[in-house]
């Protein structure tokens, strides 16, 4: 496995790979690769003959007041992760190769940006959508990997690509787990010992709201009380936003009718976690 730095070194491999009639499955993170990453990594090596990862902590999806300097890098583990998996090439810029001085162009979508985690962090989906332009255009994938993790983020990267007509399949990958049940983030890391504990009661507050759903359920205030009661019988925790919302379009919905997201995002001590299920009818 090779790690570059440069955009033409990614071009030169990857048109190598295409004169060999190869496809190229693509995994866009922002590195301190964890089982999350990795599970949308194997399937990628599942679905393609070869498989690039970047890891690139993109400074314009960062506002001013959150943790770009302090968000966690560890090139060695992740290069052994990724060779680990089978990953045949990691793409790892200076924020210099991405954006060269005189950098003024973005990709800015209106709708699904403006609502849950976009109504607390303004610029963020604005920074993940031009990077993530910016990969697909160095990469030129067949298929790129995104977990519904950050679900929010995967509904913008569709509608992103359906928009701008970019001729790769996005594809979604399940959420992956503690043993506790708190989903793997890169941003766990800051949770101390008494935090990480408190952290679970997202996940429990999901598993409450996903079986409500399940069990009939259909009015969204019910189940946005429920949780959130939930969520502040932890004295650490304090909710962001609990929310019910269209599965495409990420605007709030009253009752469950058609396929939705129950998304939560909820600060443990100053550390902003999120969560979410999906409800197809
Ligand atoms: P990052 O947070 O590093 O996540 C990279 C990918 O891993 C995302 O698609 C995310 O949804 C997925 N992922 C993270 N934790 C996961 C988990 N527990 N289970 C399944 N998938 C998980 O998301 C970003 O980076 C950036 O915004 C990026 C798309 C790279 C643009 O900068």
């Amino acid at each position: 496995m090779k790690i570059v730095r440069t955009v033409i070194e990614v071009r030169e491999q990857v048109k190598k790979w295409r004169e060999q009639g190869l496809s190229v499955g693509f995994v866009p993170t922002m590195g301190y690769l964890h089982e999350g990453h990795k599970s949308l990594i194997l399937k990628s090596v599942e679905q393609n003959d070869r498989t690039v990862v970047s890891i690139f902590v993109n400074p314009t999806q960062f506002g001013e007041n959150e943790d770009l300097s302090t968000y966690p890098r560890d090139l060695d583990s992740d290069a052994a992760l990724c060779t680990d998996a089978k990953a045949d090439l990691i793409f790892h810029p200076e924020p210099e190769q991405m954006y060269p001085q005189g950098f003024c162009t973005g990709v800015n979508m209106s709708v699904l940006t403006q609502e849950l985690c976009g109504k607390s962090r303004p610029v963020h989906f604005g920074g993940v959508c031009t990077v993530v332009s910016k990969l697909f255009n160095i990469v030129k994938p067949d298929r790129a990997y995104f977990g519904e993790k950050d679900a929010q983020q995967l509904a913008i990267i569709r509608r992103m690509v359906e928009d701008l007509n970019f001729d790769i399949e996005i594809v979604g990958c399940p959420i992956v787990r503690e043993s506790d049940g708190l989903a793997k983030s890169s941003r766990n890391t800051y949770l101390n010992t008494e935090e990480r504990k408190a952290a679970v009661i997202l996940s429990k507050s999901i598993a409450l709201g996903k079986e409500l759903v399940q069990n009939g359920e259909r009015d969204a205030q019910t189940i946005i009380k429920a949780m959130t009661e939930k969520i502040s019988s932890e004295p650490l925790a304090r909710i962001d936003y609990v929310e019910v919302v269209d599965a495409l379009t990420m605007q709030k919905v009253q009752k469950i009718e058609k396929s939705v997201l129950v998304a939560i995002a909820v600060f443990i001590g100053k550390t902003r976690l999120i969560d979410n299920f999906s409800f197809n009818i």
